[in-house]
């Protein structure tokens, strides 16, 4: 990784944080971005002290393209140059489809399907298209079945694994890869946080066939190969990190 760029939307947190610190740890530079500059001035401290690499924060609105187009200017600005996005940024919560306001299944949308369109867009046009990269966009397990609660989200990430390998196919031959992580579910995050119901960690536990969640540190490590050129043969694919969780739908009780 070392001189690459990398720009990682929800970076100043969970899962995103967490793929900034693999990266910078193996040499990249790291723009982390999210809607709060002080979250972000913070994390991008965090990450450089442990790592010693250099990390900036800058705010913006994944749903605002102007926003996103400041960001990125931050980024080259800083670093001149740009070889990796990572689109992290998303929303999520419990909620019966029934009591779904119009708006709540728009906003979900809108974050992570409509998000990772105006960065990757905004990306290509102002670095990827002239010099390549890597796309990496974070996806989940939820709609491979049906999960109860989850319309809005499953809805959002099929669409985002659509976008993968669309984007893959027009892209490859700029030589931009275009890939995706689903994770499981992954402990210590703001997503299980909100998504695990109350006394169900138990029961979570015992359906996944490796009987524990993933960890931050385990898709950091999966987003270093898929950027890395050891995977320089792999675009259009989403990659499943969830120890078999989503394999049985729940009938592993071995
Ligand atoms: N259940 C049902 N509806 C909900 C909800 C919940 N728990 N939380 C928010 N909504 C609805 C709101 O009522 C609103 O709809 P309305 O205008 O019809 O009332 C709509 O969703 C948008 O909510 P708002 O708070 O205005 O949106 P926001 O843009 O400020 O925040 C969220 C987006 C709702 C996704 C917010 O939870 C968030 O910022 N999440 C980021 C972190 C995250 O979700 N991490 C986990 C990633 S897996
Ligand atoms: P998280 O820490 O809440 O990450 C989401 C990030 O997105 C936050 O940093 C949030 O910051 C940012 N964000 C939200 N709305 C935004 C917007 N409109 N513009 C810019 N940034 C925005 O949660 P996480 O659990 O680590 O999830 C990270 C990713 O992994 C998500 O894509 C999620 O769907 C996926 N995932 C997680 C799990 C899991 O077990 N945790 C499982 C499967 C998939 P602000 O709120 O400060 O803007």
């Amino acid at each position: 990784m070392a001189g690459k760029v990398a720009f990682i939307t929800g970076g100043g947190s969970g899962i995103c944080k967490g793929i900034a610190r693999t990266l910078m740890a193996h040499g990249a530079k790291a723009v982390i971005t999210s809607r709060n500059q002080e979250k972000l001035d913070a994390a991008a401290k965090e990450l450089s002290e442990a790592t010693g690499g250099e990390c900036l924060g800058v705010a913006c609105d994944v749903r605002e393209p102007g926003t996103v187009e400041k960001a990125l200017d931050a980024a080259l600005e800083r670093f001149g140059q740009l070889d990796i996005v990572v689109n992290g940024a998303a929303g999520n919560f419990l909620c019966p489809a029934a009591q779904l306001s119009y708006n709540a299944f728009r906003t979900v949308i809108e974050i992570d399907t409509i998000g990772t369109y105006n960065v990757s867009r905004a990306a290509f046009d102002k670095a990827l298209k002239k010099n390549g990269g890597v796309i990496v966009n974070i996806s989940a397990t939820l709609h491979y079945g049906a999960t109860p609660l989850q319309t809005h989200p499953s809805a959002a990430k099929a669409a985002v694994d659509s976008m993968t390998r669309s984007l893959a196919a027009e892209w490859g031959p700029l030589g931009i890869r275009v890939v995706g992580i689903a994770p499981g579910p992954i402990d210590d995050t703001e997503g299980m946080s909100r998504l695990m119901p109350e006394g169900m960690r138990d029961k979570i536990l015992a359906a996944i066939p490796l009987k524990r969640m993933g960890t931050i540190e385990e898709i950091g490590d999966l987003a270093l190969f898929l950027c890395s050129d050891a995977a320089r043969l792999i675009t259009g694919e989403t990659v499943v990190a969830d120890g078999g969780a989503w394999l049985g739908n729940g009938a592993f009780q071995l």
